[in-house]
């Protein structure tokens, strides 16, 4: 199994290039299960979520190309089954976004249920609920969600929480539904927007996404198109942690700024000097961080999935923070690990107390899912001396080669396979 070896201390320095976004990407690749026309992406990042959804894809009967770019093409013209079995749902929580097009296109669907995941209990009941206010007809059975529909029929679907994929899956299934469907308490996220960017290419009429009210009148079929995925705030975030961590001087390439209001506020407040263009983001900081309280929100509040990265960052700040977990329940699996390279903190329920230390001394940690993961390899890039971060496995799901970036930006880190 791979683990990473970094040894703490060196300072960044260098400029990177941002991938795609992954979490736009993976409703984005599922959105081509729409039309029987090929849908041609690019600044597809290249990780294990995305290979595991182009599978996922190709059992359905998709044909998937990803060309030696960036690009990935997909034509579902000959779709030979409805099934998302559970060997792969149960790896990617995020196969639930084949339910709400299948449905939408071929009036019937088999899903797997997602069951447990590692930073809380994440049930799928509103994207279910929706689906039967859109007329499906669909129920649990042997573990799976078997939805049909002979076609939707646009209602008002108000979900009971803000939930990202819910809403996607709802946008893909309401827009081949027929007459008008209303997202209420819609999701704003950019990845939101960016999904329904592609289905308006695709022939959608969407109207309100990046509200909490969003409008679409189903139309009868969806046609092929191009589309260009968004960068990845997260992973743009993660290496401003990085450089807020380790000190020095970074560029983000390929960044979109303008969708990282919250989390580059905080870090500025952190002590980073930070300057925007259009597309990039250059980052320096020297000395120690001030600790920084935050509370996790849906978009365009601080965001749940820069919670780990942010406290690593914290632990080694001057003075204390305060950090509330406000969208998952278990999203502290990260704490521990951090105490073992000799932070303080302190969890009571959702609230954690971080009171930052000089310095963290490497150590071997483990990695238990794909932010805490971030977070670790944050940490060992602060530490002193030898840091292992084991089971890198979720990081590979959603960083575009971290390990290779980091390099590029001077530090001291490094792949290694036991
Ligand atoms: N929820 C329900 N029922 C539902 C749906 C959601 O109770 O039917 C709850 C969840 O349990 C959670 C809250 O609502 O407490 C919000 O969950 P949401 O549905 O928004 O999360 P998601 O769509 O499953 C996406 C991202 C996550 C990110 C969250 C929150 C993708 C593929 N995943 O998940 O990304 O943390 O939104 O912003 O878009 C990550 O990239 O590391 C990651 C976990």
């Amino acid at each position: 199994m791979d683990k990473l070896r970094i040894i703490g201390g060196t300072p960044l320095h260098g400029e990177v290039s941002i991938s795609g976004a992954k979490n736009a990407a993976l409703p984005i690749l599922c959105a081509g299960l729409l039309t029987a026309d090929t849908v041609t992406l690019t600044n597809v990042p290249k990780l294990n979520d995305i290979s595991t959804t182009l599978k996922l894809l190709g059992q359905l009967g998709v044909k998937t190309t990803r060309h030696s770019d960036d690009s990935v093409s997909i034509t579902a013209d000959e779709v030979s089954t409805l099934e998302a079995p559970y060997e792969l749902v149960k790896t990617m929580r995020a196969s639930i976004l084949v339910l709400g097009p299948l449905l939408a296109r071929f009036g019937e669907a088999r899903v797997s249920l997602p069951g447990g995941c590692a930073i809380g209990q994440r049930p799928v009941d509103q994207h279910i609920q929706g689906l039967a206010a859109l007329g499906a007809d669909i129920k649990i059975e042997h573990g799976f969600v078997v939805a049909r529909a002979k076609r939707l029929k646009g209602a008002v679907v108000r979900t009971d929480m803000v939930t990202v994929t819910g809403t996607e899956n709802l946008m893909m299934a309401a827009v081949l539904a027929e007459g008008q469907t209303i997202l209420e308490n819609a999701a704003r996220e950019p990845e939101v927007i960016d999904l329904a960017e592609l289905l308006i290419k695709m022939g959608a009429n969407i109207k309100g996404h990046g509200t909490d009210r969003i409008v679409i009148e189903g139309v009868d079929r969806l046609h092929g198109a191009q589309h260009r995925v968004i960068p990845d705030r997260i992973e743009a975030g993660s290496f401003l942690c990085a450089v807020g961590a380790a000190g020095g001087e970074i560029m983000l390439r390929n960044a979109a700024p303008e969708t990282m209001g919250a989390t580059l506020a905080k870090l500025q407040e952190a002590g980073l000097q930070i300057t925007c263009g259009s597309d990039w983001i250059q980052a320096s900081m020297s000395g120690r961080p001030k600790a920084v309280d935050m509370r996790t929100h849906e978009y365009p509040g601080f965001a749940t999935d820069m919670q780990a990265q942010l406290m690593a960052l914290n632990t080694i700040a001057e003075g204390t923070s305060v950090i509330v977990e406000t969208i998952f329940e278990n999203r502290y699996m990260h704490v521990q690990e951090l105490i073992r390279l000799g932070a303080h903190i302190d969890i009571d329920g959702h609230t954690a107390v971080v009171r930052g230390v000089k310095t963290l001394s490497g150590a071997t940690v483990m990695a238990t899912d794909l932010r805490a993961s971030a977070s670790l390899v944050i940490a060992g890039l602060a530490a002193e001396g030898e840091t292992f971060v084991e089971r890198i496995y979720h990081l590979d799901r959603g960083y575009e080669r971290m390990e290779h970036k980091l390099r590029l930006l001077g530090a001291n880190i490094e792949r290694t396979t036991s």
